[in-house]
């Protein structure tokens, strides 16, 4: 369980002062209760961090030290058992601080890892396609160009970029013949196809991430459409988030874009009137695409990355 930071400061400081008041209440330090004082050391130490620990540990001290031993009897403290509580109070600060940061510094890696994996699976698979290479990276840099673009919080970006990059890891379950397949694909074989988003989620199950909800959103709706005629779940309006709608924009301009198969890429402007009529007839986000459009014919971007370059990289 973690805490913001503002309620964990209210926490430590609630803990801090009712162990110091229990200690005076309970007769002085001489007695076991000042052990309680570890608590909001321990828990500034997890979840604020080193710094904030060996703070706490410094207030408990001090907080100690002006208690007397006997509080009854008026016995003052020794400065031995001031000094030896404080350097056990600073020591458990240091220890849990630095190993709970050494700690989410090996979790973050783990994520990150299983993250670049899979996104290095998905540039081989598209690397081996002539069609659709550095597909997922370029909707990746479309994607966040926009949502940057649309204001919206870096973190979101992040998701927004991992989801992107990973959106189509589950074309690993469609059989190449298929995907480079010249010509109409018959219904068995769109079935197939179609089985991606659901297939990517499945693999994703396996992500450890913070954001995992928010990132297998993404690639299980990406072929989801405002008007419930997208798959795999039909979902429509407001079942689908802003980051998904963004998502949806920028893989179809690139596919659009993008030479297939089965047909030539379009021009830049087909690609654009094809977004509004999308967006008109409520299939596509409308602020998604106007901001897409603006990027594009206002701005001058532009995405062209090649897959085998980015391995490389
Ligand atoms: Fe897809
Ligand atoms: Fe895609």
């Amino acid at each position: 369980m973690t805490f913001g930071r503002h309620t964990a400061f209210i926490v430590t400081s609630t803990l801090l002062l009712t162990g110091l008041g229990l200690v005076y209440a309970t007769g002085g330090t001489m007695y076991a209760f000042t052990h309680l004082l570890y608590v909001p050391i321990l828990f500034a130490a997890i979840e604020l961090g080193l710094p904030a620990g060996i703070i706490t540990a410094l207030l408990a001290g001090l907080g100690l030290g002006l208690i007397p031993a006997n509080v009854a009897a008026g016995e003052p403290q020794t400065g031995l058992a001031m000094s030896v509580r404080a350097f056990a109070f600073l020591a458990a600060a240091c220890i849990t601080g630095t190993l709970v940061h050494h700690f989410r510094r090996q979790q973050v890696r783990v994520q990150n890892g299983f993250v670049e994996s899979v996104a290095a699976l998905v540039n081989a698979l598209e690397a081996a396609d002539d069609f659709t290479g550095g597909h997922s990276q370029r909707v990746s840099e479309i994607a966040t160009t926009v949502a940057e673009a649309l204001h919206l919080p870096p973190e979101q970006v992040e998701v927004l970029r991992i989801g992107a990059m990973l959106h189509d890891v589950g074309k690993v379950a469609v059989p190449g013949q298929i995907l480079a397949k010249p010509g109409q694909l018959t219904a068995e074989e769109l079935r197939i196809v179609r089985t991606h988003p659901e297939v990517g989620d499945r693999i994703l199950s396996a992500l450890h991430h913070p954001q995992v909800e928010a990132i297998r959103d993404l690639v299980r709706h990406h072929h989801e459409r405002l008007d419930g005629s997208g798959y795999p779940d039909g979902l429509a309006g407001r079942k689908l988030s802003t980051l998904v709608r963004i998502l949806s924009v920028a893989d179809v301009y690139d596919a659009m874009t993008s030479p297939r198969p089965h047909r030539q890429a379009l021009s830049e402007a087909e690609a654009m009137a094809e977004l509004a009529s999308e967006a008109e007839a409520g299939r596509l986000d409308h602020l998604a695409v106007q901001t897409l459009v603006q990027l594009v014919q206002t701005e001058g971007k532009r995405w062209e990355i090649d897959s085998l370059s980015e391995l490389e990289a």
